[in-house]
């Protein structure tokens, strides 16, 4: 049987006519898709229809005939370079182009390459696929069932199980469930769903036969990562490889792997010498690359009368996909799941994930989060509301009980980690004050009587960010710390580049402040630059909030080296010693003379013109930074809710959310990043979901299903903050970037169930769909 490639799914496979699609506006930014090289030209995937099938032939004898097609390379081309699988970043290993079989809808098959975007399109369209369709897996509870598709007959051991992991005291948890006189649980799942960054994935690979240089535009969250694993992989040495990653449409953890697109690409490359471009459309972006989640969870607490926990019990089905792409710390598993105790002192705890192989799209990213402590939130704070409700406790005086106290931090969790500082009850006061609780409660009884339904949810998170120290963390065996390289110029303006990459999330201010903080240097002097690999120093790149613990560290202590330095050249400019000298932001003054002082501006001048003897000259540091640990924000997040009963609407009536991250270096950057992280959070409880039917067709890939809130829906944030430094951090901050994905998942919810938990019910999985609320209360009988 001879196929056609596209599958008609979610608008994929429609070649693109229109020459005034905004995306091929040149000139437009600096994204990759503004970059356009002489001579460039472009390359597009033929995607496998089907979700299980074996590959029985490729034919491009049509395609090939397409004036203006220059090269399609197919697996078997791959084959013969070795480059048809990569490893992925979790030891597994994943097809760039499909040989033997396809696992996946959307899958790659081959890679076109033509002179124009649209010509690559059509010609895509033309390469004819025979496939032999193969039995679909897509339940995970299936995968390890003795009749179930065996999909990776790549590897040794034949089963769809991929790992089991397991953390914490089982016979101690054991015994205090046997003890306890109160035991609640819930499933839930945390489903699979995409970050979809407004800018898909894509490159442009220009190799240069006459330099033998390797130049990838990429849309790379972390660069240099991304240059070694090229050079390591491709076998191009890495001092010929250049990472340049521009401005980026957003990331959220989908643009930290490496995809076959960008392999493609550089294939067809060093391959025709020329540069070639490849984008991927939206339906590529959500059917294909990584996506976040599908954790499949259940939570079991242990409790006395009074509501005081005694131990937590966790085990979660973990569905990865075709392949075992999860971008996350080598020595995680499951990632960093296992703060799953969140913000309770729980006695003791065991916690174990089964990881297996389903017929989708592969990933299990950190989607603005910390390696899958979204997920661990989300079921601790849905765990301690289905406790509350079961003891009839309020869930605000439940969480009070158990909050670990603020003298208890450093706190080692049952579960391995030692949590920074933490003033979770403070948090909380804050916003149960912010929000007017005690009224809402009232006013709560009140609907209730008259048969309105109405409900607010807590959410008290802890996050772990910042990885990592490098003993415990790194990406594909390379340490997790993070750089910044500080030069001041002799006029007194500086430079600085960092191992980071910021998406959007304002490093260029937040870095030169930290400049001008330490420096006494205003930040309108100082540029920041990241994504260049030929000139940035190395670092693992921004995902997991890791910029502000990591490359800001960095970027403090090296401006205190060269405030080090420059105290030398003022004690040689005012002729004293050093120990005469004291700091005050800007400038080096005699102790009791104040008058007497060098500026840094001056100082920098004479790192160039006035050297003291056995000094170098210039006035730079660079800082390699290993945090010594993890840092700890929190927060808690109330959420009102109004639920309409004749549609099964929620309407989130009110949003409070205070967060906790420490010394904040830019208060306006820190909200807006909660504003971006809470519309997401709102996005993932009541809207998002990649969704398969039984054949393993793809539900949700395309924005028509899979819907992305926008003002209309999004509600007014209130935001507030406490602030607990953390004691390790040059300068006391936290992460941020991400709590607000982290923490507000759970407040949705245990807002929509409380309003409802009077008709008996317990838990509600993500999306809340005012389809599923109505189902509800049409089952509890309050409509017909
Ligand atoms: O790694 P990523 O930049 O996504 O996350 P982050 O470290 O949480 O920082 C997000 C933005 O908030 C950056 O511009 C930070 O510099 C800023 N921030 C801040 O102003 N104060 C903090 N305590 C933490 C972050």
């Amino acid at each position: 049987m001879i196929e056609k490639t596209s599958p008609e799914v979610g608008g994929m496979g429609h070649s693109i006519k229109r020459k005034e699609d905004s995306r091929f506006i040149q000139g437009k930014g600096n994204y990759v898709d503004d970059v356009h090289l002489p001579g460039m030209v472009y390359g597009h995937m033929v995607r496998s229809p089907y979700a299980h099938a074996r590959l029985k032939g490729i034919n491009t004898e049509k395609a090939k005939q397409l004036p203006g097609v220059l090269a399609i390379i197919t697996g078997e081309d791959l084959a013969k370079a070795n480059l048809a699988w990569m490893p992925t970043l979790f030891f597994d290993k994943q097809m760039v182009l499909a040989t033997g079989k396809v696992l996946f809808q959307a899958q790659e098959v081959a890679f076109v390459v033509a002179e124009d975007q649209y010509t690559a399109a059509d010609a895509a369209e033309l390469v004819e696929v025979e496939y032999e369709e193969l039995p679909v897996l897509v339940d995970p509870h299936k995968a390890t069932a003795p009749d179930a598709p065996i999909l990776r007959e790549d590897r040794e051991e034949k089963s769809n199980h991929i790992f089991h992991w397991e953390v914490g005291d089982k016979s101690a948890t054991e015994k205090a469930f046997q003890a306890a006189p109160v035991k609640a649980s819930v499933h839930a799942i945390s489903q699979r769903c995409h970050p979809a960054p407004l800018e898909t994935c894509g490159c442009v690979a220009d190799f240069n036969r006459a330099t033998e240089k390797l130049t990838v535009y990429l849309t790379s969250q972390a660069p240099h990562a991304h240059r070694t694993l090229f050079a390591l992989v491709g076998g191009i040495p890495e001092q010929n490889i250049r990472v340049v990653s521009p401005d980026i449409g957003g990331g959220f953890g989908n643009k930290v792997p490496i995809y076959p697109g960008y392999v493609c690409a550089v294939v067809a490359s060093l391959t025709l010498g020329v540069p070639v471009k490849w984008i991927e459309t939206r339906s590529e972006n959500l059917q294909s690359t990584g996506f976040a989640r599908d954790y499949h969870m259940t939570a079991e607490i242990a409790a006395d009368q009074n509501g005081k926990v005694k131990a937590l019990r966790v085990k979660t089905l973990a569905d990865h996909g075709a392949f075992n792409a999860a971008a996350q710390p080598t020595k995680f598993p499951a990632g960093l799941f296992s703060v799953c105790t969140g913000s309770y002192d729980f006695p003791t705890s065991f916690c174990e994930v089964d990881g297996v192989y389903t017929n989708k799209a592969p990933g299990g990213i950190a989607y603005r989060c910390s390696f899958r402590i979204t997920e661990a939130a989300y079921l601790i704070e849905r765990a301690v509301d289905v406790l509350a409700s079961q003891l009839k406790i309020d869930p605000a005086e439940l969480r009070r009980r158990n909050f670990i106290q603020p003298d208890q931090f450093p706190y080692k969790t049952p579960l391995g980690w030692t949590y920074d500082s933490g003033n979770y009850e403070g948090a909380m006061n804050k916003a149960l004050e912010m929000v007017g609780y005690q009224q809402l409660r009232k006013e709560q009884e009140e609907k209730r009587k008259k048969g309105e339904f109405m409900g607010i949810g807590i959410s008290s998170f802890t996050e772990a960010v910042g990885a990592g120290p490098a003993h415990t963390f790194d990406i594909a065996g390379i340490k997790m710390f993070d750089s910044a390289e500080i030069r001041i110029h002799p006029t007194g303006k500086a430079i600085c580049r960092m191992g980071t990459k910021s998406q959007g999330q304002g490093h260029e201010t937040t870095y030169a402040q930290i400049v001008a903080q330490e420096l006494g240097i205003p930040a309108s002097d100082v540029i920041v630059e990241e994504g260049d690999t030929d000139t940035a120093p190395y670092g693992l790149g921004t995902y997991a909030s890791r910029s502000t613990p990591t490359s800001g560290a960095a970027t403090a202590m090296a401006a205190r080296k060269i405030r080090d330095k420059a105290k030398k050249i003022a004690a040689h400019l005012l002729e004293c010693s050093e120990t005469d000298l004291e700091w005050e932001t800007g400038k080096f003054f005699v102790k009791g003379a104040p008058s007497k002082f060098k500026t840094i501006q001056e100082i920098a001048f004479a790192a160039y013109t006035n050297i003291p003897a056995g000094l170098e000259a210039g006035l730079e540091a660079v800082d390699y930074y290993d945090p010594p640990n993890l840092t700890f924000p929190f927060g808690t997040y109330i959420c009102v809710v109004d639920i309409d009963k004749g549609t099964g609407e929620v309407k989130v009536r009110r949003f409070v959310a205070v967060d906790d991250c420490g010394n904040v270096i830019n208060p306006m950057i820190v909200q807006g990043q909660i504003h971006g992280g809470l519309t997401e959070g709102l996005a993932i409880a009541f809207m998002q979901l990649i969704d398969y039917d039984e054949n393993g067709n793809v539900q949700g890939g395309s924005f028509m299903d899979y819907l992305i809130p926008t003002a209309v829906e999004t509600p007014h944030w209130e935001t507030g903050s406490t602030c607990t430094p953390s004691p390790h951090h040059p300068f006391g901050a936290k992460g941020v970037g991400e709590s607000p994905n982290v923490g507000s998942p759970a407040a949705f919810v245990n807002a929509v169930v409380d309003a409802l938990s009077h008709l008996g019910v317990k838990h509600i999985d993500m999306p809340i769909t005012p389809w599923k609320v109505w189902a509800i209360l049409k089952e509890k009988g309050v409509v017909n």
